[in-house]
């Protein structure tokens, strides 16, 4: 599928809420690929897919992860709100047709991030958290970071987003614990 044939997909399959946020998600990564030296097409198309899968029902994305084998740790297992981020790195493949390393990456992490991820990844992960729609407690520092560095702002998001989870007495993937570690141990 061409870009323009996924986002009228898209529109169809998304609530409009969640279409507005795809595309700012798109538009800020987009700006952030320009910005950190990312190929900002392959960063437009990952903001557009990286929620693809939000449209599916919980007994959905169950069943697409039993077809496209998708192997899930404990954490995730019990997380449901994590599992569109996989199923929309295959759905992105699958359905959408954009076969990328990248953007498979990008669209599978961009809940929990990862250590080393590559710069497009980090780039969908921040946009993610701070295209203009979202709202919570310390965004706009994390928006006037993101003007400057890069990691500091994913860094930033990272502790952020380990409060909100730590708030609620939800879990909280490894994944990003090892991500939020690395930014101080430096690996
Ligand atoms: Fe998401
Ligand atoms: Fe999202």
């Amino acid at each position: 599928m061409t870009t323009d044939e996924i986002i009228a997909s898209l529109n169809q399959k998304l609530n409009p809420g969640r279409f507005e946020h795809t595309m700012g998600v798109a538009r800020t990564a987009k700006w952030l690929a320009l910005k950190y030296g990312a190929d900002s097409n392959k960063a437009y198309l990952a903001g557009i897919l990286h929620d693809c899968a939000k449209c599916l029902s919980h007994e959905e994305l169950l069943q697409r992860i039993e077809k496209y084998h998708i192997t899930l740790d404990a954490i995730s297992l019990k997380s449901p709100q994590l599992l569109h981020s996989f199923v929309g790195a295959h759905e992105a493949r699958e359905v959408y047709g954009i076969d990328d390393e990248e953007i498979f990456d990008a669209v599978y992490y961009h809940t929990i991030g990862k250590e080393n991820m590559s710069t497009l990844t980090r780039i969908v992960y921040l946009a993610d958290a701070i295209e203009p729609m979202r709202n919570y407690p310390g965004v706009n520092k994390i928006r006037k970071t993101a003007e400057e560095s890069l990691d500091e702002a994913v860094f930033m998001y990272t502790d952020s987003s380990i409060r909100f989870i730590l708030d609620r007495g939800a879990l909280l993937h490894p994944n990003t614990l090892a991500l939020r570690n690395s930014f101080i141990a430096g690996v």
